[in-house]
């Protein structure tokens, strides 16, 4: 399904905004026009080799408000410290209906609403959207319209699945999807180190976890049934896959992915207010 969107300036083209940029690139997304941003020559240049307008402040110091002269819909994906600052930057260049979509760890609806007098929108993206699978949780401002946060929500179904949260629950959200891609490669290496430990190659270890993760990641995905029952469906009783799982229950699994997302929320809230 086509989807269209209008104007937009992607203020920092990195890793995040880059991986925005490759959704919106797809032949499905219909974009009115895509001014993209970057702090050195070399940066813009690689995006530019891929045909996409993209200008760096190295060569144009003035490079952020051109590009946001017409933008309806402005994605900033610098680092958090400068969010705000960047933000009081555009104030006399950004069209005063535009939407500034944030993606920046810790900086608050209301520190953007304070600086920018329309609408905002903070979303918490995932690095899975560097290959359209992304998970993003979306916040919106108060004076962000339907219309608005609709436009958002389009923009990162473009790099995977969409999450509209309130506020309050954006640490949470980050705790579990924010950073759960690091835990899932955590288990990958916790994996593969035990099958090297069983005398197994490297690249049998990979290709035995690995092929574990993502095989059973599609029968969840096709089956309709809910994990627990998928892992019921492969524990027989008093069998091998049984034994295993009583030695996860016995160092008590549940609190520690409680306490590994009650850590990552804490920190989180610590860094806000730093
Ligand atoms: N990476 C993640 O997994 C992730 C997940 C969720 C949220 N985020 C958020 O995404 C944001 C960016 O993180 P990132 O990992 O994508 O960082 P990154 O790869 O370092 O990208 C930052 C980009 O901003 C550019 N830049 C720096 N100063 C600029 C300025 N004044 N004007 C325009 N462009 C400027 C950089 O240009 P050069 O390349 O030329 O230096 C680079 O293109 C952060 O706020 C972070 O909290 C990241």
């Amino acid at each position: 399904m086509t989807m269209t969107l209008p104007q937009i300036a992607l203020l920092g083209t990195g890793n995040m905004s880059g991986a925005i940029l490759q959704g919106l690139l797809q032949p499905h997304v219909q974009v009115s026009g895509i001014r993209a941003t970057t702090r050195t020559a070399a940066s813009a240049l690689a995006l530019v080799e891929q045909g996409v307008d993209a200008h760096s402040l190295e060569h144009d110091p003035g490079a952020n408000r051109t590009a946001v002269a017409e933008a309806e819909i402005i994605v900033m994906g610098v680092k958090p410290y400068q969010i705000l600052e960047l933000l009081a930057d555009l104030l006399d260049d950004a069209p005063p209906h535009a939407t500034i979509v944030s993606v920046a760890a810790g900086i608050t609806l209301e520190s953007m609403e304070s600086v920018w007098p329309g609408a905002v929108v903070r979303a918490m993206p995932n690095t899975p959207a560097q290959v359209g699978k992304g998970m993003t949780g979306l916040a919106r401002g108060s004076r962000t319209s339907d219309d608005q946060a609709a436009m958002a929500e389009a923009l990162f179904s473009t790099v995977g699945e969409v999450l509209v949260v309130e506020e309050d629950q954006i640490n949470a959200l980050s705790s579990i999807s924010g950073s759960g891609p690091a835990y899932v490669y955590l288990f990958i290496e916790h994996f593969m180190e035990v099958a090297r430990a069983h005398g197994f190659t490297d690249d049998q270890s990979r290709v035995m976890v690995e092929g574990t993760f993502s095989g059973a990641m599609e029968v969840l995905a096709r089956s309709g049934k809910s994990p627990e029952q998928l892992r019921v469906d492969v524990t027989s009783p008093g069998g091998s896959t049984a034994a295993a799982l009583a030695a996860f229950e016995q160092a008590d699994l549940a609190s520690i992915f409680a306490s590994a997302s009650a850590a990552a929320i804490a920190r989180a809230e610590e860094m806000a207010s730093e």
